[in-house]
This record gives C-alpha cells, sequence and structure tokens, in this order.
C-alpha cells in the first residue's frame, strides 16, 4: 500500500473517479443534512488502532458509505447555511495532482515553478482587485488567518508606541479580528467596536468619535478594518470613506474582504468596491465566492515590505545560501506559515481554467438569486426580511398567518424551531444570526448550481415545514 503499482494506482483512481461522478450526479436527490448523533457515526466506524492495512477499495467503502452520507452535503445548490463553498471539480484535480507532487512552497528554490505559480496567481487576484502593482501577498488557510496575517503587519508598521494599540470595525465585524487582536497581545478588549446603520454598515461619524476621544485618553490607534461583506448580513462598509478616515487618522486600512470580495466581479454591485483598492491589506477566501473547496484563503499587502517586517525571521537552517536576486523569495517572510501546501494549484487551474468571465456570470447569477428571495418575500404575506440584501445573503422570517399576532419575543422563538426543524428535514439548509437583537433566517447563495427555483422551494419547504412544527406544537 505504500508504494503500489502503477496498474494498481490506476485501478484506485477509476474507482475514486466513479464514486466522484456518481456523487455529483446525485447530488439534487441527497438531503443536504440529515439529523445524526455523534455515537450512531463512531459505532460505524472500526475504532481498533490499525497493525494491518486495508486494500484501497475497503476504504473508499468507509468513505462511500460512512462518511458521505453522514457529512453535511456542501455542494447540495440549497445549501445556504454560513459562507459555505461548493467546490469545483477542477479544483479536486488541483488538490490530488499538488498532493502527488507535494510541493512545499516556503521558498523559491524548495519550489521554483509552484512558487512562480503562486505568485502569478496572487497578481492575477490583486488585478481583480484593483490593487497597485507593487502589492503582493500569498495563501493562506483561509480569512482567519488572512485576518490575522494582516492585523500582524498592521501592528508592526505602526512601530513601538507608548500607550495601548487601539482597532476600530463595525459591530457587524467577523469574530476572527478578535480573535487576532487577541493571539497578537493586542487585546480583544482593544477592538473597539462602531455602531452600524440601518443597513448594517460602519457608522463613519462614530468612527471618528471613537478614535479621537482614544487619542485624547492616551490610547494609540493603528488600524481600522472595513468589511467588504459582513456574514451576517452581507453589508460592505463605505470604503473610500474609511480610507479617507484612515488617512486623516494615520491608521492602517484592513479590509475583510473573505466573503464579499470577488463580487467586484460582477457588473451589478462592483460599484460599491470602489476605495477597496486604496486599502493597506485585505483577507480574501477563494474558498468562499470563488467556489474553491476548503482550505485557500489570501491576504494582500499595498507594500508586502510592510509584511516582511513582521514575519521576517532569521534561523540558520532557512538561510538562503548560493541564490540571488528573485531565486532568493521567501513566502516565509510574508505570512506566519512555514511549510505551506500548494494552495495555489487549484486557484490557478480555477481562474485560468473557468476564466474571469464565466465566474463573473456565477456570482451575478448568485446575486440575483438573492434579491429574487427578497422580492418574493416582500411580495408573500407570511415572510418578512429583516435585512436588506447587499450581496448574495438574505436574513428573513417566517410570519405564518396563526402567528401574526404574537410578540416579537414569541416570533422569534418560533423561527429558532422552525430553523431547527428545517435543517432535520434535509431539502433545504440556512444558519441564523441575530440583528438588532433580533432572531432571523439567514441564507447565502454562493453555489454555481442554485437557480431562481431553488430560492421558491427553500420558501416552500419553510413553510411544509413549519405546519408540522406547529401541529406537533398544538398536538
Ligand atoms: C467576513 C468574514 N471574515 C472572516 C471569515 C473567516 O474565514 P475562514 O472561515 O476562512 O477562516 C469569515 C467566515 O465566514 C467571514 O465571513
Amino acid at each position: 500500500m505504500l508504494e503500489p503499482s502503477a496498474d494498481e494506482i490506476r485501478d484506485w483512481g477509476n474507482s475514486a473517479i466513479q464514486l466522484i461522478t456518481e456523487y455529483l450526479g446525485g447530488l439534487r436527490d441527497r438531503a443536504v443534512y440529515r439529523h445524526m448523533f455523534s455515537r450512531r457515526i463512531r459505532d460505524r466506524l472500526d475504532t481498533a488502532l490499525p497493525r494491518k492495512g486495508t486494500d484501497f477499495d475497503s476504504l473508499l467503502k468507509v468513505f462511500r458509505e460512512d462518511i458521505i452520507p453522514f457529512s453535511r452535503q456542501n455542494a447540495h445548490p440549497r445549501m445556504f447555511g454560513y459562507v459555505q463553498s461548493p467546490g469545483i471539480p477542477l479544483a479536486a484535480f488541483a488538490d490530488l495532482l499538488a498532493s502527488t507532487l507535494n510541493a512545499n512552497l516556503t521558498v523559491w528554490r524548495s519550489a521554483p515553478a509552484p512558487v512562480e505559480l503562486e505568485r502569478l496567481t496572487i497578481d492575477w487576484v490583486r488585478q481583480i482587485l484593483g490593487f497597485n502593482a507593487e502589492a503582493g501577498g500569498l495563501f493562506v488557510s483561509g480569512g482567519s488567518m488572512a485576518n490575522l496575517a494582516a492585523i500582524a503587519a498592521a501592528r508592526e508598521a505602526k512601530g513601538d508606541s507608548p500607550g495601548r494599540l487601539r482597532i476600530y470595525a463595525s459591530s457587524e465585524t467577523h469574530f476572527s479580528i478578535a480573535k487576532a487582536a487577541a493571539l497578537l497581545g493586542i487585546g480583544r478588549e482593544n477592538v473597539c467596536h462602531v455602531a452600524v446603520d440601518e443597513h448594517f454598515k460602519i457608522r463613519t461619524k462614530e468612527l471618528i468619535a471613537k478614535i479621537t476621544a482614544d487619542l485624547e485618553a492616551g490610547y494609540v490607534p493603528f488600524c481600522v478594518v472595513a468589511n467588504a461583506g459582513t456574514v451576517n448580513t452581507g453589508a460592505v462598509d463605505p470604503l473610500a470613506e474609511v480610507r479617507g478616515i484612515a488617512d486623516r487618522f494615520q491608521l492602517w486600512m484592513h479590509v475583510d474582504g473573505s466573503y464579499g470580495a470577488f463580487a467586484i466581479l460582477a457588473e451589478s454591485t462592483r460599484k460599491l468596491f470602489a476605495g477597496m483598492e486604496h486599502a493597506d491589506s485585505i483577507a480574501l477566501d477563494p474558498h468562499k465566492w470563488l467556489y474553491l473547496p476548503v482550505d485557500v484563503g489570501c491576504v494582500i499587502y499595498r507594500d508586502p515590505e510592510k509584511a516582511r517586517a513582521a514575519f521576517a525571521h532569521e534561523a540558520e537552517y532557512t538561510r538562503i545560501i548560493g541564490e540571488q536576486g528573485d531565486e532568493t523569495f521567501a513566502f516565509w517572510d510574508y505570512g506566519p506559515e512555514l511549510s505551506r501546501r500548494f494552495r495555489a494549484l487549484k486557484v490557478w487551474m480555477l481562474l485560468k481554467g473557468v476564466g474571469l468571465d464565466a465566474l463573473s456570470q456565477a456570482i451575478e447569477s448568485n446575486l440575483a438569486c438573492a434579491r429574487h428571495l427578497e422580492s418574493v418575500v416582500q411580495d408573500s404575506d407570511d415572510f418578512e426580511m429583516a435585512a436588506p440584501v447587499e450581496l448574495s445573503i438574505f436574513c428573513f422570517r417566517h410570519v405564518p398567518v396563526q402567528l401574526r399576532s404574537q410578540s416579537p419575543k414569541a416570533l422569534d422563538a418560533f423561527n429558532e424551531r422552525l430553523l431547527i426543524a428545517l435543517q432535520r428535514d434535509g431539502s433545504s439548509y440556512l444558519s441564523n444570526a441575530t440583528l438588532g437583537g433580533r432572531f432571523a433566517l439567514r441564507g447565502c447563495v454562493l453555489n454555481y448550481r442554485t437557480t431562481l427555483r431553488d430560492m421558491e422551494i427553500l420558501l416552500d419547504d419553510l413553510r411544509r415545514v413549519a405546519r408540522s412544527v406547529m401541529s406537533s406544537e398544538q398536538a
């Protein structure tokens, strides 16, 4: 098993490909999710520490019978929960090829062509965003790691300052920013959350007031984080205005575009991102709205030398000997990781294989699905929107006629029960958000397979499941 023959490799490949085609072909017929218990899954797995090996067909059988059915089907067109990409078959092949080559993208000499491919692909991402020609960055595991790397660079750029450092971000900002502040020793408490307006965008007057008050109190403001698509509602902060405020107070401007920034590729939302290209850094997630399978996040720095100051570290065993110029390039100088997977291969295959035109169309179609749901909800008498749709996230509540006179609290509790019942039903999957203190059903269209009809099926599923929730409560 450690070193199979060429025939064995071919046989394994054929069996695996057969499984992949069956799986993808039958996606729509599967439940997105089924209710399961940890014990039941564990009972199916042979837990004995293996002394002897097992043939490939038996391993594949476990994957087919015990893993796939007991997983949430993230590629399903009605998987609307969280910010979940569906993956693309092309990237599954890229991952297979990357693992076969097993390139380790630490430094140029360790993986010359893979490093060049990552640098090229990062530059394509830079061009998509419209950043300056000198900007650069790298692929990381995801948006959380990209945010951490950017905040580390921002702190380094501030240099030594007496007084507590402060970061500013709207109250809708993803928790990975506070986590990064905690891990970097800045402290969670030094992330100042600024209130949002009725569109869930940062209130810039309040941002200015908070920075001014902190300066007077002796704090050291150093960074403002703007959202290019918040996780709850998809709100895009006024990026050009935030840039102006960052300049006025000499702050590093970081954009968290993990969910939304690639919607710059869609004509109908492009203008929302004006000013994003002037940020000092941006966190992105190709494993969100570029549809790629986890894990691939990305951080781009306007001035990569500032990141280098944060991450470069001298060690004898990594000292670059005998190379000069471009061949001395080291990714470890720009991010937290040393050993790094060949993530760039799947991003390159996607951009080169699919092309920007088809990606723009797919993103536009996702936006249209979310807008369609919003308009159907607004025309209905049994649903209400809980937030405006800005990108492909939609937040709403079911208000069946029988419950219309109930208090907001009772309606929220009903929607929470409905969400759990919907998830267990399996036809559609939503997650939740708390907006202005109220519970909301929350969905995010992030799958090129999703159609306008799927949005209508979702509402029908909710009505059907709600009836059974109400009748079981009356019984
Ligand atoms: C706006 C935003 N930022 C950051 C993250 C974290 O990304 P990741 O899960 O790739 O670490 C998410 C995840 O949903 C997000 O929506």
